[in-house]
């Protein structure tokens, strides 16, 4: 909504500018330094607004526009490896309306019966694994979808792999496609330690898997303790026409799949499937954040072909994160050890995700600014794939008196020293480094470690 806002006072060109240069930045910040600052969906929202005031107006094309690429997670330590088959990523959807989009689009382009193999969609970091005669050869990152990063090392350590499949009828070289993923008990227990060693967490399993099978340490990779889930098998000489099919023979072969995958045979058993999952993933020991949906048949999969980003066949609906409403008490701002400020906000307890929230984070003054927040708003808090809720709205409606606005500080709380901005940074910072207490903590403590 605050875009639209925003339209009406900007020229089509600075928006389209504006969208840009947001999308490079939280690209930045999800694929390189595996810390986003927006949730998938409001990613998702920009990159569509972005693609349909490019399509409505070409005179601005950009070849180096964030709609061109569909992302990177390459890094510079691990050797670049071709895909064979290009590792596209899918199209998203987040109502049943445009379920049923997708849908009718696939019978008419068909024009005959299909099936839909309806799964989970893993919130992990995607994998591409080939085998040869029956041994793992290499595993490869998705990269920017053309090349990834060989991590067999890594791959090699995560025990729901296999290095050396059962007998079976599998074909001589295949490549098999799939989520690693960090488990929530070992995500929990890896973020109490380091907290307990006072080093920045890790905001939600996804990042903490994709950060593990970046490491160079492979021993560090297998105390981590990730997991992983194969979902698509890709050959010349698949055993089956049909994915399910083929990816229950990849499961007596040795693969984890998730078998409580369903075929659908209508719209309805469609719904079905994510009305059931939507509230019963809360029970599974991974993080997922939609369900996928597959036209079952290879050969209609052929048929159906590709855009330039995502296949014709399949498509995934993304689950809504919850949201409760309450009441803003307070905002304080915390300094960390790098000097950023961070606002927090303090709420009326509310029960969100199976959890009491208190706090939920402000992120950045101009998160701050856009919200119009006043002390005393009823305040909307969401917790998507996050540990750390945040608020992503106010209902005006509910606002009688409006309270005290609520501004970001202009000096640091600790020290009193004026913040400062620096340039393509959304934060703050105290730049105090020599003496603001929360800045010298780690060098106090080495300190007196040194006397002791
Ligand atoms: S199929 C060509 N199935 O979602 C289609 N992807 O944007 C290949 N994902 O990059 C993907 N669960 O990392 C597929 N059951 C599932 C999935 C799944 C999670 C991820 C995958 C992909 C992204 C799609």
């Amino acid at each position: 909504m605050f875009y639209i806002i925003i339209l009406t006072f900007m020229t089509i060109q600075e928006r389209i500018d504006e969208l840009r240069a947001e999308l490079h930045r939280h690209n930045y910040n999800y694929y390189v330094s595996n810390s986003p600052k927006i949730s998938d969906q409001e990613f998702d929202f920009m990159m569509r607004e972005l693609q349909d005031l490019e399509a409505a107006h070409p005179e601005y094309y950009d070849e180096n526009s964030p709609t061109m690429r569909v992302g990177s997670d390459i890094s510079k330590e691990f050797v670049q490896v071709d895909h064979k088959y290009p590792m596209l990523s899918l199209g998203n959807t987040y109502s049943a309306a445009e379920v049923a989009d997708f849908y009718q689009r696939v019978k008419t382009s068909l024009n005959e019966d299909f099936e839909v193999c309806c799964e989970l969609k893993f919130d992990g970091t995607s994998i591409s694994l080939t085998y040869q005669n029956g041994k793992l050869v290499q595993a490869v990152t998705r990269g920017d979808g053309t090349h990834g990063d060989d991590v067999t090392e890594n791959v090699k350590t995560i025990r729901s792999i296999p290095l050396v499949l059962n007998k079976g009828d599998y074909p001589d070289e295949f490549e098999i496609r799939g989520e690693i993923l960090m488990p929530w008990a070992v995500f929990d227990e890896l973020n109490k330690e380091r907290e307990q060693r006072e080093e920045s967490l890790f905001a939600n399993p996804r990042n903490a898997a994709s950060g593990t099978l970046k490491l160079q340490n492979s021993s560090v990779v297998a105390s981590r303790k990730l997991d992983a889930y194969l979902y698509y098998l890709l050959s010349e000489n698949v055993p089956c026409d049909g994915h399910y099919e083929n990816l229950i023979k990849a499961k007596s072969w040795g693969f984890k799949v998730f078998d409580q995958m369903r075929k659908a045979k209508t719209l309805d058993e469609i719904y079905e499937f994510i009305n059931y999952w939507d509230v019963e993933r809360k029970n599974l020991p991974v993080a997922t954040d939609g369900i996928v949906l597959k036209v079952n048949s290879y050969r209609q999969q052929r048929n159906l072909g590709f855009t330039a980003k995502s296949p014709r066949w399949a498509i995934a609906y993304k689950f809504q994160a919850e949201r409760e409403c309450t009441r803003l008490n307070e905002v304080t701002f915390q300094v960390g050890r790098t000097g950023a400020v961070t606002p927090v906000a303090n709420l009326d307890p509310v029960q969100l995700a199976g959890t009491v929230v208190k706090r939920a984070s402000l992120h950045n003054a101009d998160i701050i600014k856009s919200l119009d927040l006043h002390i005393g708003d009823m305040v909307y808090v969401e917790k998507g794939g996050e540990i750390i809720p945040k608020i992503v709205g106010v209902d005006k409606e509910a606002r009688s008196m409006a309270g005290e606005e609520v501004n970001f500080i202009t000096h640091c709380p600790e020290c009193g020293s004026e913040l400062v901005r620096y340039e393509g940074e959304a934060a703050y910072y105290c730049p105090n480094d020599s003496t603001c207490p929360p800045q010298i903590k780690e060098e106090l403590s080495i300190l007196s470690a040194v006397r002791l």
